[in-house]
């Protein structure tokens, strides 16, 4: 078994890796696989919570943009993060692994309510356990409930997979030819160059509790062990 760089990790899946080529909803053949992908990390007995985003099935800012009200549009895309987080711990279970989902907005009849010292524990005895509901607030991306829960659950790194971009770039790597990738970046540098990684909130608490982040490309199979593993490969932020 390879040396592991990372023994408790939040990997932050976007609700768009759910959704595979149509970008809605949920692909049953997509989840699996990345439970599949998901089990080869837990069988190497790294301690794994999961932060899932609702971009497949709802934005509040984008609904918000459509004249609803913010807060209202955001509480439907915390609605969407549970329904994934519910078909990623089927998944996971239906694979083998055991796991525990947590909403950040109490629905006891669906999932158990987040509390910290549970999470933890649930970790400490080899259960994944997955983060839905964002941070429980509106105005908050799912983003910053992955660096938070981060920082609370006190992870060595968040692995911040992406949907077919395998890393950080100099400028969008589909509009510009000329765009190049990082390896390694520190969060100074990323506000100096205005490179756009996550929300100025989930970048400014990523840097202040300086826990170090890794983008990679999800849809590259083998990937998230290839990080926990600490190969070179995506962006790594760090310091
Ligand atoms: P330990 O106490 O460490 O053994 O953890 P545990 O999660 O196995 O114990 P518990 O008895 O709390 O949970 C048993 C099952 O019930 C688990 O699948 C939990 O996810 C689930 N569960 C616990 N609390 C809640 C809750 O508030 N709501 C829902 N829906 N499920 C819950």
């Amino acid at each position: 078994m390879s040396e592991l760089k990372y023994k408790r990790i939040v990997l932050k899946l976007s609700g768009e890796a759910l959704a595979g080529e149509k970008g809605f909803g949920i692909n049953p053949p997509v989840i699996k696989k990345i439970a599949e992908e998901i089990k080869d990390v837990y069988n190497q007995g790294i301690q794994i919570a999961v932060v899932v985003g609702g971009g497949n099935m709802w934005r509040g800012e984008a609904g918000a943009e459509m004249g609803m009200e913010r807060s209202q549009a955001d509480y439907i895309g915390m609605l969407s993060t549970v329904m994934n987080g519910l078909a990623l711990q089927d998944n996971l279970e239906t694979a083998g692994v055991p796991t525990r989902l947590q909403t950040s907005i109490e629905m006891k009849q669906i999932a158990e309510p987040y509390i910290r010292r549970k999470a933890v524990r649930h970790l400490e005895k080899g259960r994944i356990v997955i983060f839905s509901g964002g941070t429980g607030n509106p105005y908050f991306s799912t983003d910053t409930a992955a660096v938070l829960r981060a920082a609370e659950i006190d992870a060595d790194a968040i692995l911040m997979a992406k949907n077919g971009t395998d890393g950080i770039y100099s400028a969008d790597p589909n509009k510009d030819k000329n765009a190049v990738k990082f390896d390694k970046l520190t969060q100074k540098q990323i506000l100096d160059k205005g490179l756009n990684v996550m929300d100025s909130t989930a970048s400014s608490l990523s840097m202040d509790n300086d826990i170090p982040l890794v983008v990679f490309n999800l849809n590259e199979p083998g990937n998230i062990k290839r990080v926990v593993e600490g190969q070179n490969i995506g962006t790594i932020v760090e310091g």
